[in-house]
């Protein structure tokens, strides 16, 4: 983005009437202002989580996401790039597209017939000689149009709208070691989502979805049923009594680390049920294989990221989330379980606990659903005006790898996630 777009995107707003260091303003979930800013500015400038690899294995495989309001076709197309098309056809701007996934050599539009190539050039246009000589002329320029960046980390693929701007690489910073700490866990080091995807709609602002997943402050209340029936806990949710901490990666970036804690245990599977590795088919095994029995009891020790990458994506151990902002107060969440290649019992109990948790009858979601809609509905009293996020900020230690607190219940994710919304929103970053 230009400087000069960047003005007119933010045309005098003011992000410090509605961010300080510790708090935020309710306008920040509520004003349609403040949303279609974010979608400007946020989702239209910045990279955005769209799919994986997995997904669109085959030329030809698609997924219909959104990035912002901007809805998309990711696809592997014929020549076994990877594009996002605009799914908008290029002639009165129908909605090309309507399934989530599929497999497709075109795309042809439903109003008057206009064909796409999924390279996304347009094909074939019906009783064209209508449209005279220079037709021909301008047929190249419409083609479906593409999100001028797209790259991948890990086999997850990220998208721009902005032509300009940091690299992939640059804008996920520190979280990469997230994501590696996943592929960690795969003998192949690569992992799959085989399972598609669980929809949970949230009457809530989006912002409210993604930063409750780094909140380590509530599972004690909010998911207390989940304590009381599944025992034991992997560990205490008390924080004075383990080791876990929150961390601001940067970059908006954020994360609740257990690996200090599991170190300190020295269990493998102490994130999984600390199920024996006999019950997972050669899967420890195929891991001494590839990595040497040492990498892999560190790997099966400290077990899986929970880690949000800004804006949209939530690397949830073995889950993966990503959210679809619709409205200030109305967000879709998507859940599907982490499948490793090659380990069908350990993919069907991941399946089963994926199930359990964020399934339609699952434990967490549920919880974190309801909370989201209660905060919403407070947020409708416009008094006191601002949400507090001062919770440990007097023991925030900032080192190598971010800012930490090793109270896991600082909201030191939440004071790192909004300082990159103001920089983003306000037209700074
Ligand atoms: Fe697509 Fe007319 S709107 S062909
Ligand atoms: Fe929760």
């Amino acid at each position: 983005m230009t400087t000069a777009e960047k003005e007119s995107a933010t045309d005098g707003f003011d992000v410090s009437e509605l961010v300080r260091p510790d708090r935020v303003h309710g306008s920040v979930y509520t004003s349609p202002e403040v949303y279609r800013r974010e979608m400007d500015t946020i989702f239209k400038t910045g990279w955005v989580y769209v799919g994986h690899e997995s997904e669109i294995k085959q030329p030809g495989d698609y997924l219909t996401r959104m990035i912002g309001s901007d809805p998309v076709v990711v696809v592997r197309s014929k020549d076994n790039q990877v594009r996002v098309l605009l799914n908008r056809c290029t002639h009165r701007a129908a909605k090309l597209c309507t399934a989530e996934m599929g497999n497709a050599t075109s795309f042809r539009c439903p109003y008057h017939g206009w064909t796409f190539s999924n390279t996304g050039e347009l094909r074939g246009v019906p009783m064209r000689e209508a449209y005279g000589e220079a037709f021909d002329e301008v047929r190249s320029d419409l083609g479906m149009a593409a999100a001028p960046r797209v790259d991948s980390y890990g086999g997850f693929i990220f998208a721009s709208l902005a032509p300009e701007g940091v690299s992939l690489i640059q804008h996920l910073g520190k979280a990469t070691g997230a994501i590696d700490r996943l592929l960690n866990l795969s003998p192949t080091g690569e992992i799959e989502f085989a399972s598609t995807w669980m929809k949970h709609l949230h009457h809530a602002n989006w912002k409210m979805v993604v930063e409750n997943n780094v909140d380590g402050y509530h599972a004690l209340f909010t998911h207390i049923s989940v304590y009381e029936s599944i025992r034991p806990a992997k560990v205490s949710h008390v924080p004075e009594k383990t080791s876990v901490l929150v961390r601001d990666l940067g970059d908006g970036h954020s994360e609740i680390d257990y690996s200090e804690e599991y170190r300190r245990l020295d269990e493998e599977f102490v994130w999984y049920g600390r199920i024996p590795r006999e019950k997972l088919g050669g899967y420890a095994e195929a891991l001494e294989n590839a990595y040497g029995p040492e990498k892999t009891h560190e790997s099966l020790v400290i077990g899986p990221p929970h880690t949000l990458i800004w804006p949209n994506l939530f690397l949830a151990e073995m889950n993966v989330m990503f959210v679809e902002p619709q409205a200030p107060d109305r967000t879709v969440a998507y859940t599907t379980a982490v499948q490793i290649p090659g380990q069908p019992e350990l993919n069907e109990r991941t399946l089963r606990r994926c199930e359990g948790a964020m399934g339609p009858a699952g434990f967490l979601i549920a919880d974190d659903g309801e909370i989201g809609m209660r905060n919403q509905a407070g947020l409708a009293a416009e008094s006191p005006e601002w949400l507090v996020l001062a919770r440990g900020a007097g023991s925030d230690i900032t080192n190598e790898s971010g800012v930490i607190n090793n109270d896991k219940s600082a909201e030191t994710p939440q004071r790192g996630f909004y300082q990159r919304w103001a920089a983003v929103v306000g037209g700074q970053a």
